[in-house]
This record gives C-alpha cells, structure tokens and sequence, in this order.
C-alpha cells in the first residue's frame, strides 16, 4: 500500500490506525508493505515512530500489545516525495521494484491519495507516466483510492474524472466517502432487504415523509482554508447524506455485487428532482456561550475571512422523481456548532386514515416513525402508539429499541477499516462510481449557483449550539411538523435531552 501525503492528518489519524486494526484482527496478508510518501523528509524509523504514537492516541481504545506494534512497524517504510517531480517517481518506481524482488509485497499495488484534492490528478499522470498503473504479472492488481473532495462542482468532478480514467480504468478506482463504511449504514442495506416486512411499507403510500440528519458539535476546528472555500452543502450533503439518501431510496438490487448495487444508487442520484431555491436554507454560526463558555462565531475563528459567506448549515427539502417515492418529500439538515452529535434517518409513515380516537378521549394519535441511528448510539428504534392503562383510551407513543452497545461484541469498526479491507480485496460496493457522483453534482450545481449569483438569498445566522436557522422549520408543509430535536442517546421519549 502506498500512501500520498503520508506525512498528513489522514494517515496518521485514520489511516494507519485502521491498517494496525486490520493487522490486529488478521486481515492483512503475510506479505505486505505501507510505504508513506510525502514532503516531509523522514527516515523509515522516524515514520515508524510517528506512526505508533498514532496509533496509541487515535486507533481503538483496546489494549495493544507492545510485540505486536513492533511487529506491526516492520511493514511500515518512508520516502520524501515531490509529487509534481518526475524523478520522485523513478526513485519510487525503483523502490516498490525492490520490494516486490525482496519478496515483502507481490506485485499488488494499493495507491492512496491522501493529499490535497489539486495532486489527483498529477499523481495519477506521474504513475501513468511509470507504468505503476500496470500489473506485471497476470494475477497483480493495481487500484487507486481517492479521497473527497471528489470536484467542487459538476465540471470539475467531471474533469477529474477523465484524467483518473485516462490512466486507471473505472474498476481499478475506488472513491472513498467514509460514510458507506459506517457500519450502521451498512446495515441500512441489511435492514431493508434482509427483511420482508419493511418493503411493503417502504414507499408513497405508507410513508409520509424522510428526515435526515446529520449535525455535529464541533466548530471548523483547524481545517478553515478547505472548509471556507467549500462549506456544508459540498462538504456534507453532496457526498455523505445524497449516499445516505441513496442507500435509502434505491430498489432491491438484483444481486450483491458492486455494479448491481451501485447501479440502483445511481438511479436514486438521477431520479433527484430539481430542487427549488426557496427551499434550500443556508445558515453560518455566530457567537454564543455554550454552557456557560464563550464560543466564537464562524467569522472569528482562525483564518476565516471577517465577512465570509460559506455556509456552516443547510436544510433542505427535495423530492425523488420516481414511482416509489413519487409526492414523498426529503428533508435533510446538516451543520456544524449545533447543539449535540447525532446522524439519524427517520421514517415518517402516513397517520391512520381514520382516528377512531381523536374524539374518545385525548385527542392524540400515534406518531409512526423508524428511526435509524447512524451514530452515536447506533441503533434502530420504533415508535408506536398504545393505549394508557386506565380509563378512557389515551394514546401514548413508545418506542422499540436496538442498541448495537447490546450485543455481546459491541464495539463497532470504524469505517477506514471496512473500505480499505474492501479495496485490498477489490470490493468496490461501497465506493462511490463515477457516474454517481457526477449525477450528485448535477442536483447540487444550480443551488451553488444560485448562492453565488443571487445575492438576495440569505444567509442565517444563528447562535453557535443551537438547531440552526429557525427558518428552516418552515420548510414543512403542515403545520405541526418540525424536524425531531434528538439527544445523543436514542431514546422513545425526547422530551428532555441531556445534551
Ligand atoms: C468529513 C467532513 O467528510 O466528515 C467533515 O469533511 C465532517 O467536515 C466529517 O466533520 C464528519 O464525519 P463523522 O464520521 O465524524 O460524522
């Protein structure tokens, strides 16, 4: 495996952490090599040493056996590279040569761009250049992992697209949204077609509407040149909730194979119906206490431009333009400083057609929700009505509950993990494909534009710790609908959130 930008947050933080779990669980081959490339001159042991410290601050909180990271660290090699320097990549070529002579690794090569997104293209150039893309043996492999941001609008991704594919074929290129590897939207896929039950109700006529959410506690923290130039909606919703909405939305596949199922992903990002401007709702933190400490604005924190106009929240309403979904409204919401972590989907089914008890007592009918918790307290819950013990007929919803922190083996991979074992075995399913993410540009180009055009939309403000712009509680059509406010704990009854 051979890692661009080596010396970079990635790999030490998520990278490498979940190669030494990989190792730890078996997973690796008896031969390998993770050769780092980056600016940075380092030797081979000074990269070893950065890389178990690494480990022992980012990678799973279990126990490590000290044996194990020093065997661990043997397969761990160095090299300074200019990545827009031919020589750079002769002396790479040399290297990997030498290695797959000593017998370490055999002829597979794993490629990761882990750098800033304007190398792609020019790494992938240079291994063309080498014929690094080029197994030199029949049964050698080579592929490409790239990281996001996967473009910054319809052109470039597209772009990007014909410089990867005019060196590595599609197959040979796995784009990674760390998303798919979440084990709790893996299991989306287990739970709509491992069952029967649900895919009855899966559709316009039983369900009402689809939430989904995926807020965050943290601020910009230290990444503001990326973040400014990109904010929420190409940093979030283009890539992470459009492959949750797929993976929502899509038709049983015919097979579980990688094209059978992205196949049906791709229909969904088409099916996407044009959004409308006005239902699009933008907003940026400002500066606020968060229980009892002084929290900055966006503006204030470090290198962000005084009066920048990114958005550090957006809502949004859309629909998907097919039969299943035909009239089903999306709402979907992400931002950053809002009041707790949480990344849910909730299933809105339609109310009784008839409320045989509105007028018996109460007034109240029941909520029927499905819920998915994607993290944290991954888990599923349903919330149904009953009647309250006693006279009358008061309903009262409660919920069903699964906690994956239940079973016997809780502790959940992280999601660097799954992918790169994925793409070492050549399992793209849970890659994004090309098509794909063309097709997410093309819904989120026009909101771009319009942003950037129309200087009548308003950008929100609103106090770092709160649920965002009020406005966009206006986005639903009936009176009495919001969006859910939920805890970090995923329980029935969210009437008080210990946040
Ligand atoms: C990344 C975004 O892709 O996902 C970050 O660039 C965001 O801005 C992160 O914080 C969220 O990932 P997770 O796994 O913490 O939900």
């Amino acid at each position: 495996m051979v890692i661009f930008g080596a010396s970079g947050d990635l790999t030490g933080r998520r990278l490498v952490p979940a190669l030494f779990s990989l190792y730890q669980g078996n997973l690796l081959p008896d031969q390998y090599v993770i050769l780092g490339l980056g600016r940075t001159s380092l030797t081979d042991d000074e990269f070893r040493h950065r890389m178990l410290e690494n480990i022992r601050q980012f990678g799973r909180k279990n126990s490590v056996p000290q044996k194990k990271l020093q065997q661990f660290a043997t397969h761990l090699r160095y090299q300074q590279l200019d990545s827009k320097n031919t020589d750079s990549y002769r002396i790479l070529k040399s290297r990997l040569k030498k290695i797959d002579r000593q017998k370490e690794a055999i002829d597979n090569y794993l490629f990761y761009l882990a750098t800033p997104p304007q190398l792609f293209a020019p790494i992938a150039a240079h291994l063309g250049a080498q014929g690094l893309q080029q197994p030199s043996s029949d049964s050698g492999w080579r592929r490409i992992i790239v990281e996001k941001p996967f473009g910054r609008d319809h052109a470039s991704a597209t772009e990007l697209n014909v410089q990867l594919t005019a060196v590595f074929a599609e197959s040979q290129i796995y784009r990674i949204d760390h998303y798919l590897g979440k084990e709790t939207v893996q299991n989306i896929l287990a739970f709509r077609f491992a069952n029967g039950i649900f895919e009855p109700l899966w559709n316009r006529n039983y369900i009402h509407h689809v939430e989904i959410t995926a807020a965050e506690q943290i601020g910009v923290e230290d990444r503001s040149g990326y973040y400014d130039s990109a904010g929420a909606l190409r940093d979030m919703v283009q890539n992470h909730l459009l492959e949750i909405v797929a993976t929502i939305a899509m038709e049983p596949p015919v097979l579980f194979e990688p094209n059978a199922v992205r196949n049906e992903k791709v229909k969904i990002m088409q099916a996407l119906a044009p959004v409308q401007i006005e239902n699009v709702i933008r907003g940026q933190y400002i500066a606020s206490m968060i229980r009892g400490e002084n929290v900055a604005g966006y503006r204030q924190e470090k290198d962000i431009h005084p009066d920048s106009q990114t958005e550090t929240f957006v809502a949004m309403k859309f629909q998907i333009d097919n039969w299943r979904w035909g009239g089903v409204p999306f709402y979907i919401r992400t931002g950053k400083r809002l009041p707790t972590r949480v990344t849910e989907v909730v299933i809105h089914f339609r109310e009784t057609p008839h409320h045989l008890f509105k007028y018996v007592s109460g007034g109240t009918t029941a909520e029927n929700q499905l819920i998915l918790r994607i993290q944290p307290d991954e888990g599923i819950l349903l919330k149904f009505g009953m009647k309250v013990p006693g006279a009358g007929y008061t309903i009262k919803n409660v919920g069903m509950d699964f906690h994956y922190s239940d079973l016997a083996n809780s502790e959940l991979p992280e999601a660097y993990e799954r992918l790169l074992l994925d793409a070492l075995n050549g399992d793209s399913t849970l890659f994004a494909r090309a098509d794909g993410v063309e097709a997410a540009w093309r819904f989120i180009d026009p909101i771009l534009q319009a942003w950037a055009s129309d200087r009548s939309i308003k950008l929100y403000g609103y106090p770092a710790g709160s649920w965002g712009p009020k406005e966009a509680s206006l986005l639903f059509e009936q009176s009495g609908e919001d969006w859910r406010y939920p805890c970090s704990n995923l329980t029935g009854d969210d009437s008080y959130c210990e946040l």
